[in-house]
């Protein structure tokens, strides 16, 4: 055999195996068939054209070894499509894995505290409450003059918030859209108003600068205090279980008269005292009381004729005691792995 046909032939080899290895996809080993075994221009075609060239005792044995390397090549090319298949490359016959799984499409949901206020729509809105809105961006008398705490005031230091250049604030509850739904309607009202309130509180646990707080508002006349404790017990058994029950210890808030701080029995241990509610058996949920006469002459309702209650929840606090979550920072720092779990 001419020793320059055979070196032609070993050459081949060696190349087209190099080739093959370096192949990343089905481009690459189309690529590579087509010089080597293609049909009217591949290398091994040019191979065997060479073999008229050669003596005749020589041929059959060159021949033998060119059909050889057809095969090898053939061979190497179906297996280097298998293993670039199977590590994430589609065979060259374009076949996908089939019975690898689908992408899923990933389907978000209401955020936690979206979820809770939704909840207490629902309930207080069974109870004929409506649900409406107010601005986050307040006027002075909204959040504070109207609802009875003047600019001296001390209690204005609980609610103190943040100022903006322009004269107005950051409502620091959802108190002052009692004072625009009075302002806008006349008596009877029965509103709840869910939204976002602001603080300048230093940021831990249990505290962030902004909040969400579920405001009720009754106006009517007769309005008692045990309407609000009817209309606040039906509510938290709604939102927390039936056997809930309500604990009013006198507080003060200068847009109500009386006041009071509201407790519910602790959803865990049912009052025998846990790490939730502290070994107590209570838990703080909102603040609540009947409407100051004050608040009715600063919106022009007849205080002789009309009375009524109001309420606010702290919504946060409310989906910490309901979901036993201990930080209140967890809600606002979206990592999906809290957060995929309500
Ligand atoms: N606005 C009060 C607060 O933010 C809560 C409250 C609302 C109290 C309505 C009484 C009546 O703390």
């Amino acid at each position: 055999m001419s020793a320059s046909l055979n070196a032609r032939i070993e050459e081949a080899r060696a190349q087209a195996l190099a080739a093959l290895s370096s192949a990343r996809n089905p481009a690459d080993l189309e690529k590579v068939r087509v010089e080597y075994l293609g049909r009217s221009q591949g290398r091994l075609r040019d191979l065997l054209t060479a073999l008229k060239d050669l003596p005749a005792e020589d041929r059959r044995a060159a021949g033998a070894k060119i059909n050889a390397l057809k095969e090898d090549l053939a061979g190497a090319l179906s297996g280097r499509a298998e293993q670039l298949g199977r590590s994430g490359g589609s065979s060259a016959a374009g076949g996908a894995d089939l019975t690898q799984p689908g992408l899923a499409r990933q389907v978000g949901h209401l955020h936690v505290i979206s979820q809770t206020l939704e909840a207490i729509k629902d309930v207080f809105g069974a109870l004929g409450f409506s649900p409406v809105e107010g601005p986050e961006v307040e006027t002075e008398r909204h959040n504070f003059d109207a609802l009875n705490i003047p600019k001296d005031h001390p209690a204005r230091d609980s609610f103190d918030t943040f100022f903006l250049s322009c004269g107005l604030l950051l409502r620091s509850h959802t108190s002052p859209a009692q004072v625009r739904v009075m302002e806008s309607q006349a008596p009877p009202v029965r509103v709840i108003v869910p939204g976002r309130v602001y603080r300048p509180d230093a940021v831990d646990a249990t505290h962030f600068y902004c909040f969400h707080q579920c405001e009720g508002l009754m106006v009517d006349e007769g309005v008692s205090f045990s309407d609000l404790r009817a209309v606040l017990t039906m509510g938290m058994e709604g939102l927390l279980g039936a056997g809930t029950k309500l604990r009013f210890r006198p507080s003060f808030f200068p847009f109500t008269e009386p006041s009071a701080e509201v407790d519910v029995s602790c959803i865990f241990c049912k009052g025998a005292g846990c790490k939730v509610c502290k070994q107590s058996g209570w838990v703080e949920l909102l603040g609540a009381g009947l409407v100051n006469p004050a608040v009715f002459e600063a919106v022009g309702y007849d205080t002789e004729r009309y009375t009524g209650f109001a309420f606010g929840i702290g919504v946060e606090r409310l989906a910490m005691f309901r979901y036993g979550i201990n930080d209140i920072r967890l809600f606002l720092e979206n990592d999906v792995r809290f957060l995929e779990q309500f």
